[in-house]
């Protein structure tokens, strides 16, 4: 027995491995409860009595060496477990994080969020699935009203009165059936239409929507309101026009052009030479689409505008082609770095 304990001593001395599973074989062959070493503990029933103070004190040293050796070994290698637990090393180099940025559309959508928030708009959101209601009929948009051409869109073949909402007057409408004036509000959202994709359309871009309803309301206050914000957003300088337009839930209806950022007015390509670039419709809440909501039109009257942040965008940034925005090119994208 003793003998055997020496013979294994050296052995496990002399112990080398070249990887981590190699010391786990190792560790099974010794210490396994079959393993070489742990059968010398069965043997040990058969000792004689005067014997086994020694032997079990040889026993004893020789497992806990064998337990030492296989640490040792085990420590000049990695695996998934040793790696998880070991404390990270902050003295590392880093590794190569690029910065993200902010999509231009976003930055732009959240200057408006911030501009309008200054005078009092807080912001609603609502569903891109809608019905036809919302979308449509609510907004005075009557079943074959000419108007719905303009904002044809993508329906579901097996139930026409879903569809994708064309503009984010749909949430007006959700908000005016549930909130009681006054309401002063802004609607940024995705919006879909049934558009080929070119450089100055696509069939999905985005809006922002504005409502306001109180008391009193009148085109003046819609009219200084558009200035405040066209002055913030591109400058003190900034000249506005109001042209007659049509929208069947406003009236009367206007487009709002602003005064071209690049040639200042004088006339270049970007605003074809006239001076002007539209940038947003806008009115005054047709009656029927107050009425439609359960809002008494002869106590409120109230404004509406809608923007596309495409639109706002390309023209503070002066970029000429829409379909940028969804390319997701960082070398595009990458310019914005560091811009909120
Ligand atoms: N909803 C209109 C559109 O998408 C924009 C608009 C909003 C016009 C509010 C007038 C008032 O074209």
């Amino acid at each position: 027995m003793l003998d055997r304990i020496d013979q294994l001593r050296a052995e496990i001395d002399s112990l080398k491995a070249v990887s981590f599973e190699e010391v786990e074989l190792l560790r099974l062959k010794y210490l396994s409860k079959k393993g070489l070493v742990s059968v010398l503990f069965d043997d040990f029933k058969s000792v004689p009595a005067e014997m086994k103070r020694e032997v079990g004190q040889r026993l004893n040293d020789l497992k806990t060496k064998a337990q030492e050796r296989l640490e040792e070994l085990k420590s000049g290698f990695s695996s998934v477990e040793t790696e998880l637990s070991a404390k990270p090393d902050l003295t590392r180099p880093s590794g190569n994080n690029q910065p993200g940025s902010r999509h231009p559309l976003s930055i732009v959508r959240n200057q408006i969020i911030d501009i309008f928030g200054r005078i009092g708009f807080t912001v609603a959101d609502g569903p891109e699935i809608e019905d036809d209601w919302h979308n449509f009929s609510a907004l005075n948009f009557t079943a074959d009203h000419p108007a719905r051409d303009m904002q044809d869109t993508f329906f579901i073949a097996t139930n026409p009165d879903i569809l994708l909402r064309t503009h984010t007057s749909s949430v007006q409408i959700r908000t005016m059936e549930t909130t009681k004036p006054p309401l002063r509000m802004i609607f940024p959202g995705r919006v879909f239409r049934n558009e080929a994709i070119s450089a100055r359309a696509h069939c999905i871009f985005h809006q922002v929507e504005g409502l306001y309803i109180d008391k009193h309301v009148s085109f003046a206050d819609l009219k200084q309101t558009l200035m405040y914000f066209a002055k913030e957003m591109f400058g003190e300088n900034t000249k506005i026009r109001l042209r007659p337009s049509y929208f069947p839930f406003t009236e009367p209806s206007g487009e709002m052009d602003v005064s071209c950022l690049i040639c200042g007015g004088v006339g270049c390509n970007i605003c074809k030479h006239t001076g002007w670039v539209e940038i947003l419709g806008c009115g005054m809440v047709d009656p029927n689409a107050l009425e439609n909501c359960g809002i008494d039109s002869q106590t409120y009257t109230g404004f509406a505008f809608g923007m596309g942040i495409e639109r706002i965008t390309m023209l503070k940034y002066q970029i000429k082609d829409l379909r940028l925005f969804f390319e997701n090119d960082v070398r595009f994208l990458n310019q914005f770095t560091g811009a909120f």
